[in-house]
């Protein structure tokens, strides 16, 4: 009997593996299977450190197992912490990044549970969970918002339970702009999917479109016209791009600074089951 169990057991983290597409390949994918309390792989992910000094953020984001770690059924727990007066959290970067080649796609995928914010909960004021992408060229001397960014989900309590899928980049007059972003309401205090594809297999850039996905259905895109110009379209869609997964605290965005009943913990936490990339075969 304790074998069977122990087998079951197995079993069950295998379910929680990155799913197959039809028509896709995966090119890379961590199921985060481990020991409970064991750090990410680091073969496939780098820590961001130090004071999340942007959007005026406060958390510190750390190493610390404390802050990521895998759960021992096949997930990465993201937590936040208290610390003295200020917060810890993590905040996970691809070591690599991945781009569409052309007269292919390219789907960036993760399913994720985050706190129910429906309601505009109170306890989860100032927490910014947020699974989204920056261009390679950031870490190669180029500063955002010329990198260009994907954001694939984030949301925080001011927004109950929806997600705001957005792009930001350097436009052609060399501004940033957030002009294109799509919202979509998903039932809050479960898993979901969610996806950004990269589709270039029209093979002209300018029907050539990104398309954000909630459980497999599409709910926003933006075509290469619409940007209308090839140079911006290459920053949002041709370059490289690596994938982040990150629980900040404080900020505009999720209502300010973190007060006395803020919740931190696994109760706090970003629970990522699965992270993979596809390419169309
Ligand atoms: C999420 O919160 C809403 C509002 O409080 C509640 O109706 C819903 O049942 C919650 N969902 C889960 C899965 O707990
Ligand atoms: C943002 O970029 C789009 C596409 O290039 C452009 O149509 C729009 O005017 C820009 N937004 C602003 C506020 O400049």
């Amino acid at each position: 009997m304790l074998l069977i169990a122990t087998l079951a057991f197995l079993f069950l983290s295998a379910v929680f593996a990155a799913p197959s597409l039809d028509g896709y390949s995966i090119i890379w994918a961590d199921d985060f299977d481990g020991t409970r309390g064991a750090a990410v792989d680091l073969s496939k992910w780098k820590y961001q450190v130090g004071v999340g000094n942007t959007n005026g953020e406060e958390q510190v984001y750390t190493t610390d197992p404390a802050n990521a770690h895998l759960s021992g059924d096949g997930q990465v727990y993201i937590i936040p912490m208290r610390s003295g007066d200020g917060w810890t959290s993590a905040r996970l970067e691809t070591q690599k990044g991945w781009n569409c080649p052309a007269k292919k796609a390219m789907i960036f995928q993760a399913e994720i549970y985050i706190p129910n914010f429906t309601n505009n909960p109170s306890k989860y004021k100032s927490l910014w969970p947020a699974f989204w992408a920056k261009g390679i060229s950031n870490r190669n001397g180029v500063s955002w918002p010329g990198c260009g960014e994907w954001d694939i989900f984030e949301t925080s309590y001011l927004r109950s339970n929806w997600n705001q899928g957005t792009l930001h980049f350097k436009d052609a007059n060399g501004q940033h702009n957030s002009t294109f972003s799509g919202r979509v309401q998903y039932t809050g205090g479960e898993y979901h999917t969610w996806a950004l594809k990269v589709d270039r297999r029209d093979g002209d850039w300018q029907t050539d479109k990104l398309i954000w996905y909630l459980d497999g259905k599409e709910y926003y895109r933006v075509t290469g016209s619409q940007v209308g110009n090839l140079d911006v379209w290459k920053q949002l869609a041709w370059q490289p791009y690596f994938m982040i997964m990150q629980v900040a605290v404080g900020g505009g965005y999720a209502g300010g600074s973190p007060d006395a009943g803020t919740i931190e913990g696994l109760e706090a936490s970003m629970r990522v089951k699965y992270a993979a990339i596809y390419q169309s075969n």
